[in-house]
């Protein structure tokens, strides 16, 4: 196998290890690379020249990428042991550093984040590269696990224990700036600099020895009295059970290792941390974690093999309106000049001012940054008319969801903008063919289909129709990757992907009220399922006429099946249209504009209610999530996206799914198709909507997976 790591030597004494993992974008610590460490350090240890040791990576922009993912997937059903194993293997390997007879120090450019922090902090010294792509972290809370070669033993020993649980629990990496401030690295400098300032702190540390005393120091227990770990265990422990609401084992674990591990020396902290990771390698969360991890990684490479021949330099925004507004502040945000219009002059001020605020918005001012409001105003230009959009390269129209208007202004852009120029609509339910009928180019013509915040939502649909050519779909894409989203190619038809999975779910929990649940009930329900909020209050929040509306496209389109439910109708005509009216299924008018039960909601439902069942939870859940899952079985078969991995990106990135399930289908696979279908028989009653699929039935006959 070819080699990742090079030694060479420095002025003779100093010696150097350099990773660069051939026909790689990036290092990854694979066991081969393990093994090749392994050896060095052998050799380097009975090198009686050298002085000191500098790791390096040969990839400008990234020390190393975390450790082999594929390799740890091919574990996942390994036993206990083996797995305490695998943690010792490396750990006992990264604390070599500590043990060579000279000081060591990691010269950091770029990404150094998991496997590789680890490698990193257990050397002597960093010293961090102050270019923008540098950042160092442990994410590995994000896959369901925690740094398990040592980074939980040096990590604290080198930063504080704050701090270490801050970036350890929290999983979020810092640049090079904070890893200075925090003691991480030592001194930042540029990129070219690098190699010179490790082989000059190399020097300084042979005068000084102060490595030396660092490495005793570190070789004891973290001193810090009871009281004070008392008090962080405690704060910390609120803090991630308020963030993961119980369902990311992960952080609390790492706490637990740190904590624990802060009073022992490194070897027995060491085994804590090993002994404390099997818990957690293997585990459902980390399985579905890892998967999300991997479809996030196919949807970025399949987004960066498309090749546009249109680059986009400007972009035309029709409708003002909340999408029109998301859309446009998301292009100016990354540095695309937009042109915005609306028909109404009003709409369009509106408009522009909104867009600017969230543009320029900032999480830590929790408003918009006004400095960078100014900087980024000449990026955004009103149109009074179309015409003004004649030089875009894509023009995205975002206006009222009436065929007949999304026609004409489609009809008026072909005359106006060049040949090469993409148009797209953002409609949420008028199939692409149906608005591509009327187009002298059809082929320019797809969907382009954000989610509402567009701010917060990272999916966008990018939806072809029958003579949409490839050449536009890989402009979508370009633009896409341009503005950060996370595009998915979807077939046209009713609702697209994710709406017509989200619009069962919907109407399934109006059911339950009827059947006598309370709206707290099923909502309850979803979010103790993982939802970031239930179905009830999603009504409110998308608009009680939005979604009747989707929904009559949907019981057109699969009159089987879908229910119209009379009571959002009435609702509706009540002027109950949700949050944006004060009221929906709750009611508003509180100070902080919280969901409140709405007594006066009864009657609504009184008058439509099918009688009052004790539902168990376990019932409303299967009822909430069982037609969405057949509904995606019908997807795969209209082969509406590719395959059940696209499904459950879509629905992890538009509804926000819960990421520790996995996916949707990859939670049905968990649960087992033949323990669905007993589930189903449970519901036949209920009508067409619960009857199994065959590609579920299939599925359960063989004892197959979604995902194969
Ligand atoms: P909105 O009602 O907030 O804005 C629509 C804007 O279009 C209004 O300012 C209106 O004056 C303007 N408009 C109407 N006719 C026009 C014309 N001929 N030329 C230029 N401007 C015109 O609507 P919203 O929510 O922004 O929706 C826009 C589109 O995005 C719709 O097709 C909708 O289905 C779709 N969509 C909406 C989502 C949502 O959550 N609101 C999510 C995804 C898609």
């Amino acid at each position: 196998m070819p080699e990742t790591i090079t030694r060479s030597n420095i002025s003779g004494q100093i010696a150097t290890l350099t990773l660069d993992m051939p026909d790689k974008g990036a290092n990854i610590l694979s066991s081969h690379v393990l093994n090749e460490l392994e050896e060095h350090l052998d050799n380097l240890k009975n090198d009686r020249d050298v002085k000191g040791l500098i790791i390096s990576s040969g990839k400008p922009g990234t020390f190393i990428a975390g450790a082999d993912l594929r390799e740890f997937v091919a574990s996942l059903d390994a036993d206990r042991a083996d797995i305490v194993d695998l943690c010792r293997r490396g750990r006992l390997l990264f604390a070599r550093l500590h043990e060579l007879p000279f000081v060591t120090v990691a010269a950091i450019d770029g990404i150094c984040v998991g496997g590789g922090a680890e490698l990193a902090i257990a050397c002597d010294r960093r010293i961090v590269s102050d270019s923008s792509s540098t950042q160092f972290g442990f994410p590995e809370v994000k896959l369901g696990l925690f740094p398990g070669w040592g980074g939980t033993v040096w990590t604290p020993r080198i930063v504080g224990l704050y701090n270490a649980v801050e970036m350890i629990t929290g999983g979020e990496s810092v640049d090079a700036g904070q890893a200075v401030t925090m003691g991480l690295a030592t001194e930042s400098v540029s990129p070219e600099k690098l190699l010179d300032a490790a082989v000059h702190m190399i020097k300084q540390e042979n005068e000084s020895g102060s490595f030396l005393k660092d490495r005793e120091r570190w070789a004891r227990p973290i001193t810090m009295s009871e009281t004070e770990l008392g008090f962080l265990g405690v704060t910390a422990a609120g803090f991630i059970e308020q963030q993961t609401k119980g369902h990311y084992p992960a952080p609390l674990a790492a706490l637990e290792v740190l904590i624990g591990g802060s009073s022992l020396d490194p070897q027995a902290a060491g085994e804590l941390e090993s002994e404390e990771m099997a818990n957690l390698f293997g585990s459902p969360v980390n399985r579905a974690l890892l998967n999300v991890f991997f479809l996030t990684d196919r949807n970025k490479k399949q987004t960066a093999a498309y090749q546009s021949a249109t680059t986009i330099e400007s972009v035309g925004v029709i409708g003002a309106g909340v999408m029109g507004q998301g859309i446009a502040s998301a292009n100016i945000r990354r540095q695309i000049p937009t042109v915005i219009n609306d028909a109404a002059d009003d709409a369009l001020q509106r408009g522009i001012q909104s867009v600017l605020e969230q543009a320029s918005y900032n999480r830590d001012l929790k408003g918009p940054d006004v400095e960078q409001t100014i900087a980024l105003a000449p990026l955004l230009s009103p149109a009074l008319e179309t015409e003004e959009m004649k030089h875009c390269d894509l023009v995205i129209e975002a206006a009222v969801e009436r065929a007949d208007v999304k026609k004409t202004i489609f009809s008026n852009l072909e005359e106006i903008v060049s040949s090469t120029a993409v148009l797209a609509t953002n409609t949420s339910t008028i199939p692409i063919d149906e608005l591509a009928s009327s187009l002298s180019y059809p082929e320019r013509f797809l969907g382009i289909h954000f989610f509402n915040p567009v701010r917060k939502m990272p999916l966008v649909e990018i939806i072809r129709g029958t003579k949409t050519s490839d050449d536009a779909i890989a402009t979508a894409f370009a633009y896409a990757k341009k503005i950060k989203k996370s595009p998915i190619l979807v077939r046209s038809g009713p609702g697209f992907l994710v709406n017509r999975l989200l619009l069962p779910y919907m109407s399934e929990a109006v059911e339950l009220l009827l059947e006598g649940v309370e709206p707290r009930a099923v909502d309850r329900v979803a979010t103790r399922f993982g939802m970031p909020m239930g179905p009830i209050r999603l009504y409110d929040v998308v608009g009680l006429d939005v979604a009747a509306y989707a929904g009559k496209t949907m019981v057109a389109a699969f009159p089987d099946r879908v229910l119209q439910s009379p009571l959002v109708e009435d609702l509706v005509a009540a002027g109950r249209l949700g949050q944006k009216a004060g009221h929906g299924f709750y009611h508003y008018r509180n100070k902080k504009r919280r969901a409140e039960s709405d007594a006066a909601l009864n009657p609504f439902i009184d008058k439509h209610k099918k009688g009052v069942r004790d539902l168990r939870a376990e019932e409303i859940q299967d009822r909430l999530m069982l037609p969405m899952l057949l509904e995606a079985t019908r997807v795969l078969d209209e082969q509406i996206v590719e395959n059940a991995r696209d499904v459950d990106l879509g629905l992890i990135l538009g509804i926000g799914f819960p990421p520790f399930r996995g996916g949707l289908l990859f939670w049905a696979d968990t649960v087992g198709a033949g323990e669905i279908l007993k589930k189903l028989e449970r519901y036949q009653g209920l009508g067409p909507r619960y009857e199994p699929t065959e590609r579920l039935v299939q599925l359960a006959e063989t004892g197959s997976k979604f995902y194969d």
